[in-house]
Parts: C-alpha cells; sequence; structure tokens
C-alpha cells in the first residue's frame, strides 16, 4: 500500500508506514504531514476518533518519527492527492534520537547539500528521484524496443574518450588508469559485434567550472549503432527523448505537480525537433550582439540564447571540427565541419544530447589521434575496429541530470541525482 495509490481507496480503512514530516495543532485537532516513499499527505488525528493517550501522543510526536498509522481515506480536493486520511490509531517504530537538523522554514543549497542524505526526504528532492528513475526506465525501455542491447562499459579505462583536460587519474596498481569520461568507444567495438548497443551508466569528468549544468560524475545513456548517419542519429535521440517525456507526463503527474512544473511546456516536446547548423547559430547569435567568430565553442550563455529562439530541443548540427573529439567523421561536402549534433534544450538547460557519426577511416583516424597528442599505443585496440570490418556508425550521449533537471524544471542538475559531485563536494 503507498500513499501515492490510496485514491483508489477512499471511504476505506487503510493501515501503512509513513513518517512524520510536519504537524500543527488547534485544540482537538492535530493536523499530521507524513510521507511515505510514494507522495506526502494530510493526516487529521482528532479527539474523537482516536483513544485518549494516542491523542496525546500526537502532542509529542517529533519531526521524522517512523509510523504505521491505520486511518480512514476522505476525499479532499485542495489535497495534490485528492484525498487526506481520517486517523484511528497508530504505533510509533522509531522516535528521533535528538531534533531534525534540517528545520522547517527555508535553508539555503549550501547547508541543504551538507545534510544530503537527510534533505533527500523533502518532498521536492524525493519528487525529481522518482522522475529520474521514470526517465531512466523510459530511456532502456526504449532502446530496448528498438532492438538495442546493453553492453556495459569499464569504468577504469586507459585512454581519454573526450579529451585530455577533464581526466581523473586512478593508481591502479601503480599505472595511472583514468575514471571513464564515456562509454563510447568500447560501445563501438560492441556495435560491430551486436549491430545496436547501448550503455547506462556513469562518467567522470574533472570538471573545474563551477556552473549549474556541470557534475563531475554523472550519468549517461549512450545508444551506438551501425550503418547510421547524421540524420538517423538525430531521429533516434529526438524519439527517445519524446518517448521519455511522454512516459513522465503520464506516470509522474503528482510529482510534477509537487515541483509545480508547468506541464503545457512539456506537452510541446513533439516530433520534429528544429535542425540548424552551428554557422546559422553563429549568426543568430552575432544577430543578438554576442562578440564571437565562426570556429569558437559555445559556452553556457551563448547555449541559452540559441535555445530561447525554440520550444523543443534545438538540434545544432555541423560544428567545426576543430573543436570537437578526435572520433567525429569529417563532414564530405566541407572538412571544416564534423558530422556532430548537440541538442540544446529549452528553457536554458543547455546541451542534453552530444553525438555524431564516428570516422571509420583508419588513416584519417590515425591522422587526428597524432594531431591531437594522443598516446598512440592506448588507441591501438580502437584501431583494430577500423582494420577489420570497419562500417560506418554513430550515436548519442543523453546526459541524465541535464534531461531530468529540465523535466523538473529545477535549476542546478546537483538536484537531480541522490548524492552530487562537484569540484567542491564529495561528501556525504
Ligand atoms: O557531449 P558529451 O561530452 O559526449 C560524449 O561523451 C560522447 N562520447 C557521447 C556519445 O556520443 N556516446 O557528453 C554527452 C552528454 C552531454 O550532452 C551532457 O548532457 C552530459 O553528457 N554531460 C554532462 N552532464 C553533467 N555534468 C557534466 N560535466 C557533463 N558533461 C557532459
Ligand atoms: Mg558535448
Amino acid at each position: 500500500m503507498i500513499l501515492a495509490k490510496l485514491n483508489e481507496y477512499i471511504g476505506e480503512e487503510i493501515e501503512f508506514h509513513c513518517w512524520l514530516m510536519g504537524k500543527r495543532s488547534s485544540g482537538s485537532i492535530h493536523f499530521l504531514m507524513i510521507r511515505d516513499g510514494s507522495a506526502f499527505c494530510q493526516v487529521i488525528a482528532s479527539k474523537e476518533n482516536l483513544p485518549d493517550d494516542k491523542f496525546n501522543t500526537c502532542d509529542h510526536l517529533q519531526i521524522e518519527t517512523a509510523l504505521k498509522i491505520k486511518g480512514l481515506v476522505v476525499k479532499e480536493s485542495r489535497s495534490k492527492l485528492g484525498f487526506e486520511i481520517h486517523l484511528k490509531d497508530f504505533t510509533v517504530i522509531s522516535e528521533p534520537s535528538e531534533e531534525y537538523p534540517i528545520p522547517r522554514k527555508p535553508s539555503g543549497p549550501d547547508f541543504l547539500l551538507t545534510k544530503r542524505h537527510l534533505w533527500i526526504r523533502a518532498p521536492k528532492q524525493a519528487a525529481i528521484m522518482r522522475i529520474r528513475s521514470n526517465v531512466i526506465h523510459a530511456v532502456r525501455e526504449f532502446l530496448d524496443k528498438n532492438d538495442f542491447f546493453c553492453v556495459d562499459t569499464p569504468i577504469f579505462t586507459s585512454a581519454a574518450g573526450e579529451g585530455t583536460t577533464t581526466l581523473f587519474k586512478v593508481d591502479y596498481f601503480n599505472n595511472d588508469v583514468f575514471l571513464a569520461q564515456t562509454g563510447q568507444l568500447y560501445n563501438e567495438a560492441t556495435a560491430i559485434a551486436l549491430e545496436k548497443v547501448y550503455c547506462f551508466g556513469p562518467s567522470f569528468r574533472a570538471e573545474k567550472s563551477k556552473t549549474r549544468r556541470h557534475l563531475t560524475e554523472f550519468w549517461q545513456i549512450e545508444p551506438e549503432f551501425v550503418f547510421a548517419d547524421l540524420d538517423s542519429v538525430i531521429k533516434l535521440a529526438q524519439d527517445m527523448i519524446v518517448f521519455a517525456i511522454d512516459r513522465v507526463l503520464d506516470r509522474c503527474q503528482t510529482d510534477l505537480k509537487i515541483l509545480e512544473r508547468d506541464v503545457s511546456k512539456l506537452q510541446l516536446i513533439k516530433p520534429p525537433f528544429p535542425q540548424i547548423t552551428y554557422s546559422e547559430a553563429v549568426e543568430i547569435l552575432k544577430k543578438k550582439g554576442f562578440n564571437i567568430t565562426w570556429g569558437d565553442d559555445f559556452g553556457a550563455p551563448e547555449e541559452t540564447e540559441i535555445s530561447s529562439n525554440f520550444s523543443k530541443p534545438v538540434c545544432v548540427h555541423r560544428y567545426p571540427i576543430k573543436i570537437k573529439a578526435f572520433y567525429m567523421k569529417e563532414d564530405p561536402s566541407d572538412n571544416q565541419l564534423a558530422l556532430g549534433v548537440d541538442f540544446l534544450a529549452p528553457e536554458g538547460y543547455g546541451e542534453i544530447v552530444g553525438g555524431g557519426i564516428r570516422e571509420e577511416n583508419l588513416k584519417i583516424l590515425e591522422k587526428r589521434i597524432e594531431d591531437e597528442n594522443l598516446p598512440k599505443e592506448d588507441f591501438l585496440w580502437y584501431l583494430d575496429l577500423r582494420k577489420f570490418g570497419s562500417v560506418p556508425h554513430g550515436g548519442f550521449g543523453l546526459g541524465i541530470e541535464r534531461t531530468v533537471a529540465w523535466i523538473c524544471g529545477i535549476h542546478h542538475i546537483r538536484e537531480c541525482i541522490a548524492f552530487p559531485r562537484t569540484i567542491d563536494r564529495v561528501r556525504p
């Protein structure tokens, strides 16, 4: 029995486990705010419905007391869930040993992050975690339904996948290895074996930037498939995002209400997504007075400006090859450009997807690795993929936290993972 489903029990007596979140009293009635893992709700404890000793105990219950309660589910239109509970009886399972450290009045994020292990119980934080779970389930289901195999890729890696500036070095039996920045290079190997694959796991980047979009440990889902072209990569990412949003709209209405999310903005997210080239994006920025020249990469202000012109994610494709990773394929019609794409989410959430077509030509790839001063010996296995059975292929990575932040309308992505890791935070 969970709170979120109790509307099926209106008029019935039920019993379930919960925690006390808050309380106010007015003489013969206590209003208890309780939560379980699914939602929160008001419980009315009145003198007339409870044995005397129990009614008096209510006076002393402290925040975060664990309870088993028995009560009647009563329709109440002012409640987010559409009902409240009239208490008949309860037992205390555990009492706090000291006062709950998170006060009822709003606290700042720095304090709350030090208490993250407790803060995740707050209704909004729990709602974000439930939506995250639904998003992850949906994107995996989408890929499974489209005949992709989940193949897990290693976390300890010998080489950089996404540039050498954000590597986390680990001492691996007296050798340096790095925490994975991406599973992509390994996905490219498994894709030649299985044709359509994805990995889902954490990515690590020593991001020194303190922005609302950067974590040092974030989760990506990365599909990779053979005989891909840029259009098919874009379509897959677009359809996956739409599938995830439809799922959240379908299953997470209460959580979206808790978060006060304007769902009309999410309801607009239907195919097709707008597409513009990098060069067109630069023109948009110049018109808006940005001091940018062709060849510059976009930072957060640029991404926000570009995406503010669209109500759906905008697919920006064909970036200058110089600002993209070594593995990106040149555009055959202009060797200055890469067959890559970034999806910029609306409402200022920035890049949620990065992907494209991989260079499949051995000679060009060898030269790119050399030009970028990457240690060739670490890429020998990767180059083998171009020697044997090489075919056009591509894919993308969708950042889970940024996607969840956008869907939930949460300002900072650190609230979209249970225990965020940033440049200045590894505790709790
Ligand atoms: O654009 P990125 O760096 O692409 C890759 O890692 C590719 N190898 C993916 C692929 O083609 N298989 O990262 C992909 C996505 C970004 O679009 C963004 O959503 C997210 O991962 N991301 C981050 N999220 C939070 N914190 C960070 N520091 C992030 N860096 C990237
Ligand atoms: Mg990117």
